[in-house]
């Protein structure tokens, strides 16, 4: 285990003729991300297990070239607008945007190039106790159909108690729609090699917005309790994931977005997993409104990652601290608008820590 924090780079490849690097930061508690600056990805996570070894817990790849287009948006930012907006159209001061239909018929993640595909400019490279690195992506007005230049700030810093922090600001020229947030798949098991099923999950919300057959929002905020969708107490993700239950199977598993309790813009417990295997247990807090929980469930044994894996459906999981999906189109989901002079700010922090379950 490291006694001293750190911070180094080293060349990761090219990208549209542009130097990719990987920015490894340390912490004094052993935690050691490496992030790209192509789609600001994690490509790795080495957290200690409750023995004190180890593990990478994020899925990814060893190499550049299949992150390129990245088809799961393995570890990555994603924006201008993550998740789905129905058949990638809204209305802003009462002007129609179409946006790329990358997810026929909608928008999703951003588009064909959202952020998660762009190169990013490094900022900053602070070593110190509490290392971080950031990244800068100026998002030109029209692009993927957005409205307005958005010049948009990422920053991933470890902290000492074994937390990693990724704030995300964003300022707009014209007024626009943001909603930023970052995309690891998690399996603190073996790294993706078997199903997340076991873990363990607590997620801090009372309800849950069903999806229709695209996976949009209907609208409707429904209670969890009497539902599969209940997580307010520890259980294993895979409790009940096979039930005949409609909102299941039209995602195939989980992949809802959840009504985070508390006050959005405030830093608030979100959710808790922990493995009972490796005893890796992980926090995590957001000031965003929702939370996107999915459970892998488009991964079908395609692709092949690092060291060779083949990640199967349900090799990792997906906790999306977000706004609403399609809130454009939802008067009544919290607004996702930013207009010139505001500031969109965002806040995650995953803290990790070694125990048996409760
Ligand atoms: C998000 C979405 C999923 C899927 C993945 C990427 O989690 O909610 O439906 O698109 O991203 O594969």
């Amino acid at each position: 285990m490291p006694e001293s924090a750190s911070a180094i780079w080293e060349p990761f490849g090219e990208a549209d003729g542009e130097p990719v690097f990987s920015y490894r930061l340390t912490g004094t508690g052993g935690l050691q991300v490496e992030i790209l600056n192509y789609g600001c990805i994690i490509r790795r996570m080495m957290v200690p297990d409750a023995q004190g070894q180890m593990r990478d817990v994020v899925l990814g790849f060893d190499h550049l070239e299949p992150y390129l287009m990245n088809p799961a948006y393995f570890g990555c930012i994603v924006g201008r607008c993550a998740n789905r907006i129905a058949c990638g159209r809204f209305t802003l001061d009462g002007q129609e945007y179409r946006l790329s239909q990358n997810d026929a018929p909608n928008h999703l993640h951003g588009g064909f190039r959202g952020f998660s595909r762009r190169v990013w400019h490094p900022v900053s490279l602070a070593p110190g106790k509490e290392p971080s690195v950031a990244f800068s992506y100026r998002s030109p007005d029209g692009e993927e159909g957005y409205p307005g230049t958005l010049s948009v700030i990422a920053r991933f810093t470890v902290k000492k108690e074994n937390a990693l922090e990724i704030t995300l600001r964003a300022v707009t020229s014209r007024p626009t729609i943001v909603n930023l947030t970052h995309h690891s798949y998690f399996n603190f098991k073996d790294g993706g090699i078997s199903s997340i099923l076991d873990h363990h999950i607590r997620i801090e919300a009372d309800a849950f917005t069903p999806v229709g057959p695209t996976l949009i929002p209907t609208g409707d905020i429904f209670p969890v309790q009497r539902t599969p969708f209940d997580f307010r107490h520890l259980q294993p993700i895979g409790t009940r994931i096979g039930e005949a239950d409609e909102q299941l199977q039209l995602a195939g598993g989980y992949d809802h977005n959840f009504v985070l309790r508390g006050q959005p813009g405030t830093l608030r417990r979100a959710a808790t997993v922990v493995e009972p295997c490796s005893g890796i247990a992980m926090e995590l807090f957001t000031t965003a409104p929702g939370l996107q929980f999915y459970t892998g469930n488009f991964l079908d044994g395609s692709l092949r990652g690092k060291q060779s894996t083949i990640y199967h459906k349900h090799a990792g999981f997906c906790l999306e601290p977000q706004h609403f999906p399609d809130s454009p189109n939802h008067p009544h989901f919290p607004p996702v608008v930013l207009r010139p002079g505001q500031e969109y700010r965002s806040q995650i922090i995953f803290k990790f820590a070694a125990k048996r379950p409760e």
